[in-house]
């Protein structure tokens, strides 16, 4: 039987915007940031129409630069790719502003989709080595977060909101990211627009089931991060993770995709290695068995990978570590 690519499967947000259903990662470790541009070369020219990207993730110039080429050599048109930017805590209060930035950094006149980064609000610390000046990750002395104790996690999605139903021509779609289900609870009660997206950490060790279970019922896609472990890819390692790539014949790292792609969950595996990036785009169709199998591994072996200790103020986040 034919299978599609990965980059050919295309989910519907609650707003009617199709998404494609993989796309590449950028959250790339410093040492490796100069290699962004040449990874989303390498990502678009092996079919990818996705790209997710951050203002915090101090790449999207290069991401930009990318793109240029790539629309300057024909290869894709601005109307074939999805870029998805995300407002970081230091600007909570500058919604308007991050945006506009963002554009400024990748070059284009919109995005498809803007998510609050984390639901917090840091203090700006002014800081030469920081993003714009200003700390990305802002910690008082004794190692403690840097929150901004008057501000409102929610008044970011509130400015998106307002921003969106006022037809914004900056971006397409709004949402989340890190949102536990009680503030999706809250949010749901005080804002009027759903959020198309909750793009959170998921995995074998954290398939996400309550929050999976409550954004079906409210029609928010759940994108996943860090869906091969976060950095050097721990899980293609994992050993039922491996069982389940033998009896298809497949890498883990496909299997680790396909438990994303085959519960209508977004995701967006990072890799610089152009080799990598073009083997991830194999489909596999992984069947309902083993997809319970892994999410029965991951409800026993529960385990958050990527540890930040700024987000000790956000239920449940440091818990399973
Ligand atoms: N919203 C949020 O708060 C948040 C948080 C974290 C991440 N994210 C997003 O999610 C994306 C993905 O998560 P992540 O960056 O944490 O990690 P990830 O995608 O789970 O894993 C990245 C690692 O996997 C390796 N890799 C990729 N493909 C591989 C392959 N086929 N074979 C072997 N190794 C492979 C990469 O190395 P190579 O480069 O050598 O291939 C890299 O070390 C981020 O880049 C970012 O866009 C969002």
């Amino acid at each position: 039987m034919l299978h599609p690519k990965n980059t050919e499967v295309y989910f519907t947000l609650n707003n009617g915007v199709r998404m494609p259903a993989i796309g590449l990662g950028t959250a790339n470790v410093v040492e490796q940031i100069p290699q962004t541009k040449q990874a989303v070369k390498a990502a678009i020219k092996s079919g990818y129409r996705h790209i997710d990207t951050a203002w915090a993730y101090q790449c999207e110039d290069r991401v930009g630069e990318a793109l240029k080429e790539l629309f300057e050599e024909g290869v894709v048109k601005r109307e074939d790719i999805f870029v998805t930017t995300k407002v970081w805590p230091t600007n909570w209060d500058r919604v308007d502003e991050s945006i506009s930035r963002s554009l400024e950094n990748l070059g284009l006149d919109h995005v498809d989709l803007v998510l609050q980064h984390w639901p917090l609000c840091f203090n700006r610390l002014e800081d030469p080595d920081g993003i714009d000046g200003v700390r990305r990750n802002p910690y008082h002395e004794d190692g403690s977060p840097h929150y901004n104790e008057k501000g409102d996690y929610l008044e970011t999605f509130k400015t998106l909101e307002k921003l969106y139903l006022a037809k914004d021509p900056r971006f397409r779609a709004i949402g989340v990211s890190n949102y536990p289900v009680e503030y999706l609870e809250r949010l749901l009660k005080e804002c009027q627009v759903v959020p198309a997206i909750n793009q959170v950490e998921c995995h074998p060790h954290l398939p996400q089931m309550e929050l999976r279970d409550f954004c079906t019922k409210h029609n928010i896609r759940l994108e996943a991060y860090s869906p091969l472990g976060a950095t050097n890819a721990p899980l293609i390692d994992n050993e039922l993770v491996k069982k389940i790539a033998g009896k298809y014949a497949c890498s883990t790292q496909n299997v680790l995709i396909a438990y994303h792609m085959r519960q209508g969950v977004v995701s967006v595996p990072r890799s610089v290695n152009p080799k990598h990036i073009a083997s991830n785009v194999q489909f596999v169709a992984l069947s309902k068995e083993d997809i319970d199998t892994l999410n029965k591994f991951g409800v026993e072996n529960t385990k958050r990978i990527v540890d930040e200790p700024f987000a000790a103020a956000i239920p449940g986040f440091r818990e399973n570590k």
